[in-house]
């Protein structure tokens, strides 16, 4: 295989790839966590859906628990990025656990506006995979008002207490076509739907989308660097698909088969916003090594999203200084 997959190549890098700002700021949250406060730091969950960001922070020390009842009493939590059901703030509390909140900003704008169309008593449409972390906690803000609505066709069966009360939502991290036929068809059967003032779905999904599709046009093959359970990351593999190319999601350059290089002149590159971009260099070496290859970047679009760190942790790192 390694002698059938030894040729001249090029790759193509989607840009923008890899971290988007919340997962920076969620990493460094965790980080700045173990350097700040005394006695272990404890992680509710995945911090971002990677499992090498999780054995990188767990190696620098964070214990990473599923569930805040696994945290001594009295010590610190650190919450993860996809945001939790308000429960589990309870729980914590309860514990007198320090949390320190890595939910991502444009996470918690999603649970203001459930909270805000609740308070008007409306049923309020989140449309979003069910089972995902982040879909639990945003319908955890008005269980009595949510209703998750999965895609186009529950969209068009889905029924409202009050039609005339109603709004919808979204998950961060969709597939940006498919919610926007979901949120249509929705449209369409009750006119009186409220939306969010900005679209739920962030930036950095809507511009890794954009970036694979802009790759894969013209790529024998797009591999995309991520884990199983990071949605975005599969929404990147869809949509590198549905431009007819072959792709194929990884954790990392261990899990690229040979076989799939073969014949493939021209291979996209990219990353979900959990994927660290170590991973793509590591990717880009690794070819390298198997013939002569040219690298080159399609940027889509420049990024320049930052979020700054909670309270928490920016007093500490002041008062000490
Ligand atoms: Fe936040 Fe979007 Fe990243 S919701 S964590 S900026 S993928």
């Amino acid at each position: 295989d390694w002698v059938r997959a030894t040729a001249d190549r090029e790759v193509v890098l989607a840009s923008p790839r890899s971290f988007c700002a919340g997962v920076e700021r969620a990493i460094d949250i965790v980080a700045a966590s173990l350097d700040k406060f005394e006695g272990p730091v404890y992680v509710r969950r995945q911090i971002v859906h990677n499992r090498h960001v999780v054995a990188e922070l767990e190696a620098k020390g964070a214990i990473f628990v599923e569930e805040v009842e696994e945290v001594p009493e009295g010590s610190v939590v650190v919450l993860a990025a996809h945001g939790v059901t308000p429960t589990v703030r309870q729980d914590a509390a309860a514990r007198h656990l320090r949390v320190v909140d890595a939910t991502c900003p444009l996470v918690t704008k999603v649970h203001n506006e459930v909270r805000r169309f609740a308070g008007l008593d409306h049923t309020v449409f989140l449309i979003g995979h069910a089972d995902h972390e982040e879909v639990v906690g945003t319908y955890g803000e008005a269980p009595g008002n949510v209703v998750i609505v999965e895609g186009p066709d529950e969209a068009m069966t889905v029924e409202a207490t009050d039609p005339a009360k109603v709004s919808y939502v979204m998950q961060t991290t969709l597939a940006v076509d498919e919610a926007e036929k979901t949120a249509t068809i929705l449209r369409e059967r009750f006119p009186a739907l409220s939306a969010p003032r900005k679209d739920d779905i962030c930036y950095a999904t809507t511009n890794r989308q954009q970036a694979v599709r802009a790759v894969a046009r013209d790529s024998d093959l797009v591999i995309v660097l991520g884990s199983r359970n990071s949605s975005n990351s599969q929404r990147l593999v869809e949509v590198a698909r549905g431009e007819g190319t072959p792709a194929y999601l990884v954790d990392d350059l261990s899990e690229v088969d040979l076989g799939w290089l073969y014949g493939a002149g021209r291979i996209g590159l990219t990353a979900g916003a959990s994927a660290p971009p170590h991973l793509v260099d590591e990717v880009v070496a690794g070819l390298a090594g198997l013939g002569r290859l040219d690298v080159h970047q399609t940027e889509v679009v420049s990024e320049s999203v930052r979020f700054t760190l909670p309270r928490e942790v920016i007093s500490e790192v002041i008062r000490e200084k």
